[in-house]
């Protein structure tokens, strides 16, 4: 409640968007029984105050008798097909509001025939061309509208769809009844609401991406790299997608506990999580000190496991949830200079399985996506990334490594419906690397003699500030 102070800009600065400005009109409508066409929109919607100032006028226009006697505004229905023995062109707007309520997800009474989609509504452009790829199918229209025809109205693709349908309809009489047309595509994480953490860069952010264009609204953590993150955000946001910034160490309990109440603020529920963010020393073993240790373990374990617990009600509210946790294939064999996060990982992969058994009385599975080393930007951190990447693919069976687009495949496999008897389980990905003998030694260029002194190390052993951040 503390940050929804009076004059705090609604989108801008609270990160409330569009469609769910149009909900909280709607309910305002609603409890203070204002017309659908006369809640605020645009400037009057963007900080707490306007609105209260729009609201404040209508009342003061209105008779004390008419006040709260209006029933609720309907939820959008589903469209009806399109009936062969009806008329095509019959209830033709409320068919053209049902979809775009179903496509935004905005309150069917919102949409009024003749407010403008863009302007007042805040639908843009992309979203426009959604709602009319989804009409052009549902009303059998041959072809959707050129760009260049700005249909800036419910009411002008009204318009536009009845002399369509006027002129295709007398062909159609003459014809057997059409098939009905194929259900929308309908994105398979539509309505789901995703947490990722350490999502500004790497591999956080690909799947972050990835949950986005598959429908699901993304809340999107940094802590490190907080502009990374915001341009995440910008970045799914600008592609069509839904998404919000959530800044904060998964390391630290005041920041979980602020996220969090921000994740049930703003949706009310959860449905993944996936606990990307990770932190721990890259470099020879005889260099981990007690403090990276402690900043792995309290990053990877402690961070997974908060988070897992703090998702818990929230995901249990809404029938259950699905979590993926990271690991690495190299917490079950050795690699050079991975010690601090092969051990830790290799905790992370306990933990999977009991909050595996812990978490599915609410109806919540928990798995582990165990990557090996992955094309980007950590790999390149190394100071011989070229050779060892070159060594990694020839001991790899089919000669490549993975790329984070492989881990996001496989996080968003284990996420949805497909694998719902998946549970506990730990999924390598890797392109077979771990299971070769060659690649995971050091070579002998990078050796350091075992039994040589402590602390004597070639150059390229030397990579210990990599991963060394404060949390
Ligand atoms: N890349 C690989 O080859 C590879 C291989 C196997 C497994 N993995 C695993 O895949 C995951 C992603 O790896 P990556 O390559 O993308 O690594 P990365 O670039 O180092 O990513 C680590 C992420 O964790 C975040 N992070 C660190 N401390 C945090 C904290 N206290 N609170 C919140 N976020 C924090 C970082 O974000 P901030 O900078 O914003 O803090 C960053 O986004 C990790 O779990 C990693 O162990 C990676």
């Amino acid at each position: 409640m503390d940050i929804l102070t009076a004059d705090a800009q609604l989108e801008d600065e609270l990160g409330i968007d569009s469609v769910k400005l149009a909900e909280i009109a709607a309910v305002v409508g609603r409890e203070f029984n204002i017309p659908p066409d006369r809640l605020p929109r645009g400037a009057q919607a963007r900080t707490l105050s306007a609105m209260a100032d729009v609201v404040a006028r209508l009342l003061a226009d209105t008779q004390p008798a008419a006040v709260a006697t209006t029933p609720p505004a309907p939820v959008a229905a589903p469209v009806p097909p399109v009936s062969s023995a009806g008329s095509p062109v019959e209830d033709l707007e409320a068919r053209v509001r049902a979809v775009f309520a179903r496509v935004t997800r905005y309150p069917e009474a919102l949409l009024t025939p003749e407010a403008d989609l863009e302007d007042e509504l805040g639908i843009d452009s992309v979203k426009q061309a959604e709602v009319m790829a989804v009409l052009v199918k549902e009303l059998g229209l041959t072809d959707a509208p050129q760009p260049s025809q700005r249909l800036r109205t419910i009411s002008t693709i009204c318009e536009m769809a009845r002399a369509r349908l006027a002129v295709a309809a007398p062909v159609r009489e003459d014809r057997a009844p059409r098939p009905s047309p194929p259900p929308p595509a309908v994105l398979p994480f539509a309505g789901k609401v995703a947490f990722v953490t350490g999502a500004g860069k790497g591999i956080g952010k690909v799947i972050a991406a990835r949950l986005a264009s598959a429908g699901a609204t993304v809340v999107v953590n940094s802590f490190h790299s907080r502009d990374e993150g915001e341009r995440t955000v910008q970045e799914i946001v600008a592609a069509g997608g839904k998404a919000f910034h959530a800044w904060g160490s998964v390391a630290q309990e005041e920041h979980l506990d602020r996220m969090f109440a921000s994740i049930e603020a703003q949706f009310g529920g959860l449905d993944f999580l996936v606990c990307n963010a990770s932190n721990g020393l890259i470099g020879p073993f005889d260099r981990i000190t007690p403090r990276d240790w402690d900043k792995a373990f309290r990053t990877c374990i402690t961070g997974t496991y908060e988070c897992a617990l703090r998702a818990r009600p929230l995901m249990a509210r809404r029938g259950g949830g699905s979590i993926v946790t990271m690991s690495t294939s190299m917490s079950q064999r050795y690699m050079h200079d991975l010690g601090c996060q092969g051990v830790v990982k290799a905790g992370v992969e306990s933990l999977t399985r009991y909050l595996a058994a812990e978490l599915a009385p609410d109806g919540i599975r928990t798995n582990c996506v165990s990557a090996g080393p992955v094309h980007g930007e950590l790999l390149g951190m190394f100071p011989d990334a070229a050779s060892r990447v070159a060594r990694w693919e020839s001991a790899t069976p089919g000669g490549e490594i993975c790329t984070a687009e492989d881990v996001a495949d496989v996080t968003e496999l284990l996420l949805g419906p497909k694998t719902r008897r998946v549970n506990g389980a730990i999924w390598v990905v890797d392109a077979g690397l771990s299971g070769t003998v060659d690649g995971l030694l050091p070579g002998a260029s990078e050796t350091r003699r075992p039994g040589g002194p402590r602390g004597s190390h070639s150059r390229e052993h030397d990579v210990r500030a990599l991963l060394a951040l404060d949390s």
